[in-house]
């Protein structure tokens, strides 16, 4: 059986290896599926004489129903949220597996012969228990505080009740809180056992709860992808528990995978991610007023048409109004269009475009577009340049040429240079920030044209205008 358990592992390792590119991240996904697969088959032969099936199936049915109206029903757009819930579950999965155990031992002792020894959690060895200890914890950390999460990127106001000094004061005595109540529950038994578990389970929430309440809305995805992280530590603790090799190989490859897409993501924002966790510089900032901008020029679509003319080089710059209004597939069209006419076409991706990593890509991917006309950030860079025109689609801060400045909430972001195109038309419906909540100069610079409207409904027009030209 540990030669399937192996063989799970490998189709989860490739089926990671495939994810990190476009071309590769669909047959990457079969791998991961074809691999979780072998491992639930494989454990339910392992354990087949100790399951209750009827239960056993009742669970996968409504739990993979419910998982699949879920994945079916959720936009893209909300896919953060959805990403935090399954997270979530992840982190109250592997608590509840180490407080099962926990049970079992206080159980086994119940049944002991009058005079015999009861044996705490500490007696099974210091692997047994710290691991014991940490599945609950990061568990419950990672259950409570995916929910908030989940919250604040349904845009609901959730703040912190203290601040400063106070607030880490309280979140240090919870940590504490928690290794006294972990000790006494591994040394302790019987009913003593339980009520530590128990306390320390509850405290564990309360924590979650107040670790993530003071990250700003804008932070949240690399909170979630930290949370993810978490997720897969805690199944590898709870692997230790069960003492179930595949569990703590596959929870290390989520943990290890998850931190290092937090990484990347705090990179990409230009945040260290101490920053990110003690919070304050996501908090939801001001945002500057519309009467702010001067020398704004806008234009309908059928100026965008004559512009788009004739032209030899033409690059879309997508951001979140894409996926908020559903344009992905007119912006497609358009760029069809212009390949038809000579034009040669190609999407610049920035790495924290969207809400979510690969947001545009997954986006894009939708209506087809050729994998070689996306272009990454720092391959397309030196490009803008040599084009005559951008059309930024719903983009906003990914390319604010405000972070070229020493100072503000995006400074030292790397941006897409737009601005140095021949032409930058900026679709949107107004002059509303985007998350950063900050100005952007690239509105009012001559070389830009902004096109006040849905991006939908500005791209479909632009595509009538070209093709009646
Ligand atoms: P944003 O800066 O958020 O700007 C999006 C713009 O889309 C808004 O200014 C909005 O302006 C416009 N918009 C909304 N609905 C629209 C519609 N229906 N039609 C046309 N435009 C519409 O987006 P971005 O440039 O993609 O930058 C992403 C931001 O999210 C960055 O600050 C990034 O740091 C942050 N973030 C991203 C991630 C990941 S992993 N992607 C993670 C954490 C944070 P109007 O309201 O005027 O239309």
């Amino acid at each position: 059986m540990i030669y399937l358990y192996l063989l799970a592992t490998l189709f989860f390792v490739f089926g990671i290896k495939r994810l990190t590119h476009v071309r590769t991240c669909a047959s990457g996904n079969r791998l991961s599926e074809i691999g979780m697969a072998i491992a639930i088959v494989t454990t339910l032969i392992i354990f087949s004489d100790q399951v209750n099936w009827a239960v056993l199936v009742a669970g996968i049915v409504v739990g993979s129903g419910i998982g699949l109206v879920l994945a079916k029903r959720t936009p893209t757009t909300q896919m953060p949220e959805l990403v935090a819930a399954l997270n979530g579950f992840g982190g109250i999965a592997s608590a509840l597996v180490a407080m099962a155990e926990v049970l079992k031992g206080v159980a086994a002792n119940d049944a002991l012969p009058a005079g015999a020894a009861a044996r705490s959690i500490a007696d099974a060895g210091p692997v047994g228990a710290v691991a014991t200890l940490a599945a609950i914890l990061i568990g419950m950390v990672t259950l409570t505080g995916s929910f908030v999460a989940y919250g604040k990127l349904s845009g609901k106001k959730l703040s912190h009740p203290l601040e400063g000094s106070a607030r880490h004061g309280l979140h240090l005595l919870l940590g504490l809180g928690a290794i006294a109540l972990g000790a006494w529950m591994c040394f302790s038994t019987g009913g003593a056992t339980t009520a530590a578990m128990l306390l320390l389970a509850a405290l564990a929430a309360v924590l979650g709860v107040f670790l993530v309440m003071p990250i700003g809305g804008a932070d949240m995805p690399v909170v979630v992808s930290l949370l993810n992280s978490y997720s897969g530590v805690a199944a590898a603790f709870a692997g230790f528990v069960i003492d179930n090799p595949l569990l703590v190989v596959v929870g290390s490859l989520v943990g290890a995978s998850g931190l290092i897409l937090t990484q990347i993501m705090c990179k990409a924002m230009n945040r260290s991610l101490g920053n990110v966790l003690l919070g304050g510089m996501g908090e939801e900032s001001v945002a500057e007023d519309a009467r702010d901008y001067t020398n704004i020029k806008s234009a309908g679509p059928e100026e965008v048409a004559m512009l788009l003319d004739g032209v030899s080089s033409v690059i879309f710059v997508p951001g979140y109004g894409l996926a908020v209004a559903q344009a992905q597939h007119v912006v497609k069209e358009l760029a069809d269009l212009l390949i038809a006419r000579g034009c040669e076409v190609r999407y610049a991706i920035h790495p924290v475009a969207g809400r979510m990593p690969g947001h545009m890509n997954v986006l894009l991917a939708e209506s087809d577009v050729p994998y070689d006309q996306l272009w990454e950030m720092e391959r397309i860079n030196g490009e803008f340049k040599n084009t005559d025109v951008v059309i930024v689609v719903g983009a906003n801060d990914v390319v604010n040429p405000a972070a070229r400045e020493s100072s503000g909430p995006i400074a030292g972001m790397p941006i897409l240079d737009v601005d140095q195109a021949r032409t930058v038309v900026v679709v949107k419906r107004s002059l509303s920030p985007g998350y950063a909540g900050i100005k952007n100069p690239l509105f009012e610079l001559d070389n830009t044209l902004m096109v006040f409207s849905d991006a939908k409904a500005a791209l479909e027009g632009m595509v009538k205008e070209l093709k009646d030209l």
